[in-house]
């Protein structure tokens, strides 16, 4: 038995493995609660789902039949304006990500993670034999250093997950030209932020953005993302990457069934938007470009989210995201109601 447990990398051993958001099954059976009174709101999922046409897209789909996932790259190259040559698709960002640090990242390569940020860079940097160099942001959460010289890649998310900011096109350019890394910039977020620098992509041969339909989109559970690069870059992805992107017919069709109805999708990044206005008003948190926002706590931010929880109200505890310290708390923007549910619950706690 411990001969054979012996055989796990070594790196493996050394995860810290991914904290997700708590879902209703988990609050319900550890609470007693209804699931249907539980108000989700740890994930930053979209609270209105996807287009209504993506149900009926779904009863269309061939189960017994791989997917075709030609039809969904056309969609995304209208939906971003860049050639299919330039676009791939995976099992969610994160599924991109996988697929790219496969490509790129070796034992014993540096990565650069502005902290604190998505953890899920460190994880793939560990997974594959390489050292996350962690840079902790400034004050108002920008990325203060310059990337090192022997980093390998570097995870930038913009707006940035937990803290809502975004990185301005200058900052970002001033990046890339000091650097030979490959800078993945995460934009999971962007539908939800004023600009997007996924432009940037056709000027620098080392810049990749990635995005996700999880968000704005509202697909989160079909697990969808894309990326946009360069050319170069794009025919070394479609040779590293599982067959078929790792999506599944339902997935391919549900996107591009979402991207065929814009218009729902602008609608409820606006209604999202407002809301994330109102509510960043009230509780006084960290003005954010993303459909979360980012809180400081008094008590310890593990007390605070069980005070929620009690009241079933999913809230995310930030410890786990490295850097934040032990009194930040995350909140994703529901709708009207649930945002009335979550800011009752905080008046009554806070008196
Ligand atoms: C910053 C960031 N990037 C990537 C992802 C993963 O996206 P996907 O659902 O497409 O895997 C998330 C999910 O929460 C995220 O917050």
């Amino acid at each position: 038995m411990s001969s054979s447990r012996q055989k796990v990398r070594e790196s493996i051993k050394q995860l810290r493995p991914y904290v997700a958001g708590k879902g209703f099954t988990e609050i319900s059976r550890r609470y007693g609660l209804d699931p249907k009174e539980i108000v989700k709101l740890g994930s930053n999922e979209n609270p209105y789902g996807p287009s209504p046409q993506v149900k009926e897209a779904l009863q269309r789909i061939s189960p017994e039949r791989y997917p075709e996932p030609e039809e969904l790259s056309e969609a995304l190259a209208s939906y971003t304006g860049l050639p299919e040559e330039m676009i791939v698709i995976g099992a969610g960002m994160d599924g991109v990500m996988e697929t790219l640090t496969r490509i790129f990242l070796e034992a014993g390569d540096l990565t650069f993670i502005p902290t604190p940020t998505f953890s899920y860079y460190e994880i793939l940097t560990i997974l594959a034999g390489a050292r996350p160099l962690f840079s902790p942001r400034g004050l108002d959460f920008q990325i203060q250093d310059t990337i090192p010289k022997d980093v390998k890649m570097a995870f930038l998310c913009s707006p940035n997950n937990p803290t809502g900011n975004v990185l301005k096109e200058d900052e970002l350019c001033q990046l890339l030209e000091t650097t030979d890394a490959i800078v993945f910039l995460d934009e999971a977020y962007v539908e939800f932020a004023e600009q997007s620098l996924a432009e940037l992509v056709g000027r620098y041969e080392n810049l990749v953005v990635g995005r996700t339909l999880s968000k704005a989109f509202g697909l989160a559970g079909m697990r969808l993302g894309y990326a946009l690069m360069p050319q170069w870059m794009a025919q070394e992805y479609r040779r590293a990457a599982p067959p078929f992107f790792a999506i599944s017919c339902a997935s391919a069709a549900a996107g591009v069934a979402a991207l065929a109805d814009l218009d729902y999708m602008h609608k409820s990044v606006d209604k999202i938007r407002m809301e994330r206005e109102r509510l960043q008003k009230e509780i006084k948190s960290h003005p954010s470009q993303g459909n979360f926002l980012y809180l400081k706590t008094e008590e310890a931010s593990e007390t605070f989210v069980e005070r929620f929880l009690q009241r079933g109200i999913i809230i995310r505890d930030c410890r786990p995201f490295r850097g934040a310290g032990e009194h930040h708390v995350r909140v994703t923007v529901g709708t009207p109601a649930e945002n009335e549910q979550f800011l009752a619950a905080y008046r009554e706690i806070q008196r």
